[in-house]
């Protein structure tokens, strides 16, 4: 399908902010480029950019941040460095709000040496004592693992997590380090049994000539399927200017149309957050109607700091 954007204001340059590199994207910026007559300004950086953002609020050098965390795109709302956007009609509630809206989801799954033969499996499972020293993790500080960390206080509590954490930390096979392909490298190698990985690394490994042998003995896991459901984290956007407003708005919805919204998903193997919009072939086989969370990601941001004081407390990556 193709939507025509026809509406009538001078050509405009949106300067993007983007943690994510635009290559794969490209066709669909030259589209909307042709389409609206504006200009797609795209400045990545994987690192620094809230900072960025957050310093420029009083005089915003971009127009959007595009965002591949949850976690970034709360820190600029609670700095107020956005700007309100409407609802979109398509997206589930509890993947927008505001201030900002969810483009893609990911599952944080779990990776584990098929010798288990597991066919469930939850993130509570991990600390069972037949896990003693066979956990692999990348850091608890990454944004993704604070994310699920923060969904489980949502679920389970504070004090529930605390002792949940202690425990994980001493089924750990090694101190936390490398990301999530490393785990799964590792059980491989005989290092650990289980780990939690983002769901597309599995496809990032498959197309990797040197990574797709780890996938001989390893597989993933959509966990919690019988409670509920895997953790999900965004890519998403919000609006940090308000003088390119209409044509800022304009480019996030282009975003969330089914064209746009397939390639944009697929380009990571992602799920499109658009209802109308299916995820890839193959996606959908690996996720095989996996249930998802579906709890707020807004409730899920606000026990950050909750997560953070109790990491440091036990000293988790330590
Ligand atoms: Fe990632």
């Amino acid at each position: 399908m193709y939507i025509a954007l026809t509406k009538a204001y001078a050509s405009e340059t949106i300067k993007v902010y983007s943690e994510r590199q635009p290559f794969l994207i490209e066709p669909l910026i030259n589209q909307y480029e042709e389409q609206t007559g504006n200009k797609i300004e795209w400045i990545f950086s994987k690192k620094g950019l809230v900072q960025k953002t957050i310093l420029e609020k009083d005089r915003p050098v971009a127009d959007i941040f595009l965002s591949s965390d949850i976690a970034r795109l709360i820190d600029i709302t609670e700095a107020g460095a956005n700007v309100e956007i409407p609802l979109q009609k398509n997206v589930p509630s509890n993947l927008q709000t505001n201030d900002w809206t969810s483009l893609t989801m990911r599952a944080r799954v779990i990776y584990a040496h098929n010798d288990l033969q597991l066919e469930k499996i939850s993130y509570e499972d991990l600390i069972l004592p037949k896990y003693k020293d066979r956990v692999c993790t990348r850091s608890g500080y990454h944004p993704y693992n604070i994310s699920l960390f923060s969904a489980l206080i949502a679920h389970h509590g504070v004090e529930w997590f605390e002792d949940y954490i202690v425990k994980l930390k001493a089924n750990l096979s090694r101190k936390p380090q490398g990301n999530d392909r490393d785990q799964v490298k590792a059980i491989y190698a005989g290092v650990c049994d289980v780990s939690i990985g983002n769901h597309y690394y599995y496809f990032k490994m498959m197309d990797d000539p040197n990574q797709i042998i780890w996938l001989e003995k390893v597989s993933p896991i959509f966990p919690n399927q019988d409670s509920y459901g895997s953790h999900v984290n965004i890519s998403g956007i919000a609006i940090i200017n308000n003088k390119n407003y209409d044509a800022s708005i304009d480019f996030l919805e282009f975003l969330l149309n089914e064209e746009a919204q397939k390639i944009y998903a697929n380009d990571n193997n992602e799920f499109p957050v658009n209802v109308n919009v299916k995820a890839s072939e193959r996606v959908q086989a690996l996720a095989n109607n996996a249930k998802f969370d579906s709890i707020d990601l807004q409730e899920i941001a606000s026990n950050r700091k909750a997560v953070l004081d109790i990491l440091n407390k036990i000293n988790f990556d330590g």
